[in-house]
């Protein structure tokens, strides 16, 4: 192994049985390989993002309940099926912003359902459906390189916040799909990595595995962002998201609304780049997205050598914020570029997914 990128984000080891995934906390000073199978571990490991971004969290996720279908012990499908949605729901209490958390366990707990032979099949079934969403990650994040390809010129200036890349996803990402395909096909991109507070997945994570791969990669600070776009260095952003609203209205970390705002000050195209899975199209706009708020101690105290902000401080410190749909240029998907009005646009993507489906 030589680089970040030769490893899986998140796998099934099919011997052991065990969830595998890499530690991100430890990023990127060490590279560490977690076996995971009890359910406990697995919860931990999504809520204190050992294993995060939207995509790698709904695969973990899935093959987590895999794992805790194997532990049920009941050979009475009706019991059998009960106990499975137990786990689903302990499962996905672990965050509650990424729409791909509830997704892959909805359509792991729909193949149980549809299932018709004994509970060991199912066990079975449900193997094969967890690996299913583990290959179908992995085929999507290509195209969604592809599409997002279509949009920029080589040579381009990218600017991206948080970390949308392969360690968000199995293989590729999501909003960094077309700078390593831009990277193999001689584009010589130069991405700026929003370091993105308070966790800093811009600088530990996405500066990290685009520079393994060779990428001219330039780290910002949060508050940069506007002066490397007032200098005309940046020529297009690239986000993620953890969920889209039916409307287009487009959930990620926080600080990206931000981004956006400035994007548009400064008349730089905005992309969203959301493998179906990520769009909702049950939630009609980003008013009615839960958006998670983590302990204040990640802005007081993490990552300094002494804590810098007064004892007992008030803090408010949410993950996520919305960018709203009008600041959005496009929302790339595996099945097409969306744009405005994203309520037709978005249903026709879908309209797509289904006739693929056929
Ligand atoms: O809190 P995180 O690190 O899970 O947040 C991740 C993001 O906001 C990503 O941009 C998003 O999940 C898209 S990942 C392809």
């Amino acid at each position: 192994m030589s680089s970040i990128l030769d490893y899986d984000t998140v796998a099934l080891d099919e011997q052991e049985p065990a969830l595998v995934i890499i530690d991100q906390t430890l990023l990127p000073g060490e590279i560490k390989l977690l076996h995971l199978t009890k359910q406990n571990e697995i919860w931990e490991a999504i809520r204190t993002l050992r294993v995060r971004g939207a995509p790698a969290i709904g695969v973990a996720a899935a093959i987590g309940l895999y794992l805790a279908a194997r532990e049920i012990e009941t050979e009475e499908r009706a019991a059998f099926l009960d106990a499975l949605h137990m786990a689903a729901e302990y499962l996905n209490s672990a965050r509650p912003t990424a729409v791909n958390l509830s997704w892959a366990l909805a359509r792991m707990e729909r193949a149980a359902r549809d299932f018709q032979g004994n509970v060991a099949a199912c066990k079975e079934r449900l193997r094969w459906e967890c690996q299913a969403i583990w290959a179908e990650d992995i085929d999507v994040c290509r195209r969604l390189g592809e599409n997002g390809l279509t949009l920029v010129k080589p040579g381009a200036g990218l600017l991206t916040h948080c970390n949308a890349g392969q360690l968000a996803t199995v293989r590729y990402g999501t909003a960094t799909a077309p700078m390593y395909l831009g990277q193999q096909r001689g584009y010589h991109f130069r991405v700026y990595c929003d370091e993105t507070r308070p966790l800093l997945q811009g600088a530990r994570l996405t500066s990290f595995e685009l520079s393994s791969a060779g990428i001219d990669t330039t780290l910002i600070c949060d508050n940069m962002a506007a002066s490397v776009m007032k200098k005309g260095l940046i020529d297009a952003v690239f986000v993620g998201c953890d969920r889209v609203a039916a409307n287009g209205d487009a959930a990620n970390k926080i600080g990206t609304l931000g981004v956006a705002i400035l994007a548009k000050r400064f008349g730089i195209p905005f992309y969203v780049v959301a493998p179906s899975s990520t769009i909702d199209l049950n939630t009609p706009t980003g008013e009615e997205i839960i958006i998670e708020e983590r302990d204040g101690d990640e802005i007081c105290e993490m990552w300094y050598e002494q804590r810098m902000a007064p004892a007992g401080i008030k803090t408010w410190n949410p993950a996520f914020d919305v960018t709203d749909h009008d600041l959005i240029d496009a929302i790339v998907t595996e099945y097409g570029v969306a744009r405005a009005p994203y309520d037709v646009s978005l249903r026709e993507i879908f309209a797509k997914k289904e006739a693929a489906r056929k």
